[in-house]
């Protein structure tokens, strides 16, 4: 993806084909510190084409090198997105010790972005949100350092083995039980409104960035989450106005109309997710939602046996194009996830 400018409409066509991976691109020129305001509001763009911005100026790139500050060995890449590269890595320092799990994950960031003058304290954004949130399904974050011979900053963080939901929808095309979608669906939704009780929103939510692992589900990846207000918006963040992200197939309308994300756009998000999980089927065939809402698309499958009514009518409404209807919030469908539906009640 090319850095330095982006009008979203212009770039949804191109993008389509990737409609997985995250877009990312600078809207104006960097500033050297990160902002630290409470409150980031992404700028307006106005209708028709926006002059492209100024690309940031590009800081020379050093490999990455094999151990990350003396101490991080670097073993294997253990995805590619479309922001960072994570690593399985072994702490060095740990292992002699005599540690018995020295085994850990590193996220850098991309090439592409590592060039940015603001690559580093977008990847501190990142670690400084994540690591204080605290829930069972949310994952563990350890520590952010630099590397001082490459000068690449990195996370820490615990390494998660198992299966991501996108991997999961390949191995089952046609979706899963109501019983699987279940147990999914509501330690994701938990995790999800322990995050927005805090103020936060994720700002990427899509199957890549959930993991079914050995302890349990797993959301990740908040490169591009926000603390919009509560006990973290004081944080160092990057203004989101000066750059916009999204990923194609799970973005909310409003946020390629320029609006901020919000924890109804990540609300739109999850249910995409969960629709997915339910029919095996993207609820716009993959069309990025500020087409499908041109084109009046609309949702066609019908509620899966034994998935309660209520459940059913909850999704539809977070999938709601214009914000203002998506009326429910994680926590009001958790809920309706995690009733019982009337076929389970008679079978107890
Ligand atoms: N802690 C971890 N343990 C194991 N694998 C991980 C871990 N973190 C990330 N991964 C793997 O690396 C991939 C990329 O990580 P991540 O989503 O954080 O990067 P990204 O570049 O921000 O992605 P995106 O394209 O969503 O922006 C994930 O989809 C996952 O497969
Ligand atoms: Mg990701």
């Amino acid at each position: 993806m090319n850095l330095g400018s982006g009008d979203a409409l212009d770039v949804l066509d191109a993008l389509e084909q990737g409609s997985e991976s995250t877009y990312f691109a600078f809207t104006q020129a960097s500033e050297a510190e990160p902002a630290r305001t409470g409150k980031a509001r992404r700028k307006r763009r106005g209708k028709g084409r926006a002059q492209p911005a100024p690309a940031p100026a590009v800081r020379a790139l050093a490999p990455i090198p094999d151990v990350l500050a003396g101490r991080y060995r670097l073993e294997r890449l253990l995805g590619a997105g479309g922001m960072g590269l994570v690593y399985r890595a072994r702490d060095l320092l740990q292992e002699g010790f005599g540690d018995p799990q020295p085994l850990l994950a590193v996220k850098l960031m991309s090439d592409q972005l590592a060039t940015a003058p603001d690559a580093n304290a977008l990847l501190f954004n990142e670690f400084a949100l994540t690591s204080r949130l605290r829930h069972p399904n949310l994952v563990r974050l350890q520590g952010f350092a630099i590397d001082p011979q490459s000068e690449r900053g990195f996370i820490t963080m615990e390494l998660m083995r198992g299966t991501s939901l996108d991997r999961l929808l390949c191995d089952q095309p046609l979706g899963l039980a109501w019983a699987q979608v279940r147990e999914i669906a509501v330690p994701l939704l938990d995790a999800l409104a322990c995050v927005h009780a805090q103020g936060v929103v994720h700002g990427d939510l899509k199957p890549s960035n959930v993991m079914l692992g050995d302890d349990g589900l797993r959301l990740f990846d908040f490169g591009l989450g926000l603390a919009l207000d509560g006990p973290l918006a004081g944080l160092p963040h990057l203004s989101h106005g000066r750059f916009e992200a999204w990923t194609p197939a799970y973005a909310a309308p409003e946020l390629f109309e320029g609006g901020t994300p919000s924890t109804a756009s990540d609300l739109y998000a999850v249910a995409c997710v969960l629709y997915e999980l339910i029919t095996g089927r993207h609820p716009f065939e993959r069309v990025p939602s500020l087409k499908a809402r041109d084109q009046g698309m609309q949702l066609t499958a019908k509620a899966p046996p034994g998935m309660p009514g209520k459940a059913w009518a909850a999704l539809r409404r977070a999938l709601a194009f214009d914000p203002e209807q998506r009326r429910v919030d994680a926590g009001q469908l958790r809920d309706a996830f995690a009733a019982q539906g009337f076929w389970a009640r008679l079978r107890r």
